[in-house]
């Protein structure tokens, strides 16, 4: 009897395979980072062939770490960075132009045109539950389509697809130019601009302003059925492919955040916080997303409010790579720690402009506050306390929406190892922070989504049994100190609006 599920991460820095048993324990992991591809200021672009190797490679390495073979498979899961975008040729299977990455800007002027249609940032929000942003996939296919040469009239030809990095595997990983299936799931098709929220299908009219052909867009399908099995030739050969979560509602799912008012924060690349509102959508009043948080087989949609932080991680990634300031991102902490408090510094990341709640794309970094008191550990500081700052403006957009303040924060993600962030976003939330066993949450959630669709898990009662915590941070900070600190931010904020014209 096969006894594992399998989950292929497909994230913003890396790709990883992973192997979890039963109780939703880990037995092998295999994980490659690929290129991070800067053309110009505001431009981040991947490349899908390598992704696509990187795939292949890290499923048979943590089959092979685990000493087991596809018969000892069950289902596998597909989670994956969202809105990044590719549109490929459907019968050679090459990409006509880079991945173009969530985080790229190079949509801004299209952004605007389209919001000059009619509605402005607004246009879409009724449908769609998104406001206009260079974040969301849609725009990003007019960009392809408009600037490389021959892709229109090959798309209108019926020639290409699109996809976002879930149809890119899939389609590979179910044959490719040899009868791939081009589909998706509904997590994924609600950050694209182009899917109605409620009938969970595409909408002509906004295909239309964006001159997308229809016949570019992946079928939607739910997020947890069996798709196809695994391509013959594949280390997975035959396996169901039988889970598809945008890699945000896959930690929602691996937390076992499963009724309405449960949330989580994923600190990863960005942060991305995601309550679940249930079978309600709930229209944000104070800067937020509505997004479908998942969909399993035939059963109603499940809706989230989601506050997107676009640079995080990414921000110790920079001073890493960019700066050459620290080693390894583990270094931060060390940094961090020499030094009592900011010393009045404030980093503002907002290299993508600002997501949630502010959604400006006009915005760019800032260090606010400096002084020659500063050094090394107060910069450090500073960085680590940029995420936790940024989390509290979302989760205080989300109380507002919701009416209902969150009690406590179940977090996960690369940076819940860094103590001292763990403590601070206690302290400038002034609520618990919990950290499960398994923080790997997002390949969780997609292992889960497969092994419920095959009857591996019976229901969801199996995830919320699964689900076991491993430590919790109290608030210690004194309210004033909190709100001062919180203050100051703010005002960081406002320095970073209206750089770019
Ligand atoms: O929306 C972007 C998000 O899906 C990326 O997540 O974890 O790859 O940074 P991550």
């Amino acid at each position: 009897m096969p006894s594992y599920v399998a989950s292929i991460d497909q994230g913003t820095t890396s790709t990883r395979t992973m192997i979890f048993d039963h109780s939703g324990q880990v037995v092998a992991s295999d994980q490659r980072e690929h290129r991070q591809i800067f053309p110009r200021a505001g431009w981040v672009e991947h490349d899908a062939e390598e992704i696509w190797e990187n795939t292949r490679a890290v499923t048979a390495g943590a089959l092979a770490k685990a000493d087991l073979q596809a018969s000892d498979i069950v289902a596998v899961g597909l989670t994956n960075q969202r809105e990044t975008t590719l549109v490929w040729d459907r019968t050679t299977g090459k990409p006509v132009h880079h991945a173009i990455v969530w985080q790229d800007t190079r949509t801004d002027k299209i952004v605007d045109e389209l919001g000059a249609l009619g509605g402005g940032q607004e246009r879409y929000r009724a449908t769609t539950g998104l406001p206009l942003a260079t974040y969301f996939s849609g725009p990003k296919v007019k960009w392809i389509l408009d600037n490389v040469d021959g892709a229109r009239e090959r798309a209108e030809a019926g020639d290409l697809l699109f996809g976002n990095m879930d149809t890119w595997v899939l389609w590979n990983m179910t044959g490719g130019p040899e009868g791939g299936l081009h589909v998706t799931d509904p997590t994924n098709a609600s950050r694209t601009l182009l899917m109605n929220l409620d009938t969970l299908s595409w909408e002509a009219g906004h295909a239309a302003d964006m001159g997308i052909p229809m016949s570019m867009l992946p079928e939607i399908r739910s997020s947890s059925e069996v798709y196809a099995p695994g391509r013959e030739r594949g280390a997975l050969s035959g396996v169901p492919i039988a889970g598809i979560l945008g890699d945000q509602q896959a930690a929602t799912f691996g937390q076992a955040c499963l009724s309405p008012g449960e949330a989580k924060n994923t600190y990863g690349t960005g942060n991305f916080v995601l309550l679940n509102t249930g079978t309600e959508k709930v229209m944000s009043q104070n800067g937020l997303l509505t997004t479908v948080c998942y969909k399993i087989g035939s059963n109603e949609t499940v809706y989230a409010l989601e506050g997107s932080i676009a640079v995080t991680g990414a921000l110790v990634q920079w001073l890493r790579d960019n700066l050459g300031l620290i080693n390894s991102a583990a270094e931060i902490e060390e940094h961090a720690r020499t030094v009592e408090n900011n010393g009045g510094a404030y980093f503002v990341p907002a290299f993508s402009g600002l997501f949630a709640p502010y959604w400006r794309s006009d915005a760019r970094g800032v260090i606010a506050g400096l002084t020659r008191f500063v050094n090394k550990g107060h910069l450090a500081r500073a960085v680590l306390e940029a995420t936790a700052f940024q989390s509290r403006e979302v989760i205080e957009a989300m109380n507002a929406d919701s009416g209902v303040p969150l009690k406590s924060l179940k977090v996960d993600g690369g940076m819940v190892v860094n103590e001292l962030l763990m403590q601070f976003q206690a302290d400038i939330l002034g609520v618990p922070v919990i950290r499960p066993v398994v923080s790997e949450t997002t390949a969780l959630g997609a292992a889960y989504a497969a092994g419920l669709a095959v009857g591996f898990w019976e229901s969801e009662d199996d995830i919320r049994n699964n689900w076991a915590k491993d430590k919790e941070w109290i608030p210690s900070m004194d309210e004033q100190r909190r709100e001062a600190e919180f203050h100051n931010w703010k005002k960081a904020v406002t320095k970073t609006f209206g750089w770019v014209e």
